[in-house]
């Protein structure tokens, strides 16, 4: 832990919005609220590629309880400022979950594009009950009107990394100061891209 605390300190340009410890603890509350409300109930989890898979395998280990989990993949495609809304599916759940309590997972919801699509596509599936669950949630309008039931932290509308998208290796989540460029990226790609689902 030393390590990530002195790598923490590198660099000024960014700003730690949340330390490993802050995570993991917000995450086994999150699994005592989601425990408590799933008693009885066959429970899938539904994670989102690729963004969202470090967050699942820290929700599923603070479990107490058997469940099973799944993955979609979706593209999304647009500028580096604003996402056009075509969502296109790239990669279809392989469960069966008919009848069962599906809990979508992914790391940030945004805009809502990405969250309202999925959930929508889901229903063909005849669930008996989509819920939402994200690490972040950024306080902004959505351009689709979705309601995560679970959510980590809520944080304004700025560029975020490490632990959830990109930046995965990061244990911590930082944000960057106005102007900045991510500190790995920096002199190595001129653009940033946020908001592609294809680079995910
Ligand atoms: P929407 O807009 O569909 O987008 O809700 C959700 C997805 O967009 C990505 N995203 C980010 N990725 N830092 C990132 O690294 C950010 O600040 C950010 N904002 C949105 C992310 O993949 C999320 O699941």
């Amino acid at each position: 832990m030393a390590d990530v605390e002195a790598n923490m300190k590198i660099d000024d340009r960014r700003k730690i919005l949340f330390t490993p410890q802050r995570i993991q603890k917000r995450i086994r509350e999150m699994v005592t609220r989601i425990e408590a409300d799933q008693q009885g109930k066959e429970l899938v989890l539904v994670a989102v590629l690729k963004g969202s898979v470090l967050f699942l395998a820290d929700l599923v280990r603070a479990f107490s309880r058997q469940l099973a989990f799944d993955f979609i993949g979706v593209s999304s495609y647009g500028s580096s400022l604003a996402s056009l809304g075509v969502v296109t599916l790239e990669k279809e759940i392989s469960s069966d979950i008919r009848g069962k309590s599906v809990l979508l997972v992914d790391d940030i919801l945004d805009t809502g594009r990405t969250l309202g699509w999925i959930k929508e596509h889901l229903r063909r599936f005849s669930p008996q009950e989509v819920k939402i669950c994200v690490l972040l949630e950024k306080q902004r309008p959505r351009v689709i009107e979705v309601q995560a039931d679970y959510i980590g932290f809520r944080i304004p509308d700025v560029f975020v990394y490490g632990y959830e998208d990109k930046f995965r290796h990061l244990p911590y989540i930082a944000s960057l100061r106005e102007g900045e460029k991510p500190p790995a990226l920096t002199g190595r790609r001129k653009g940033w891209r946020v908001w592609g689902r294809s680079t995910r």
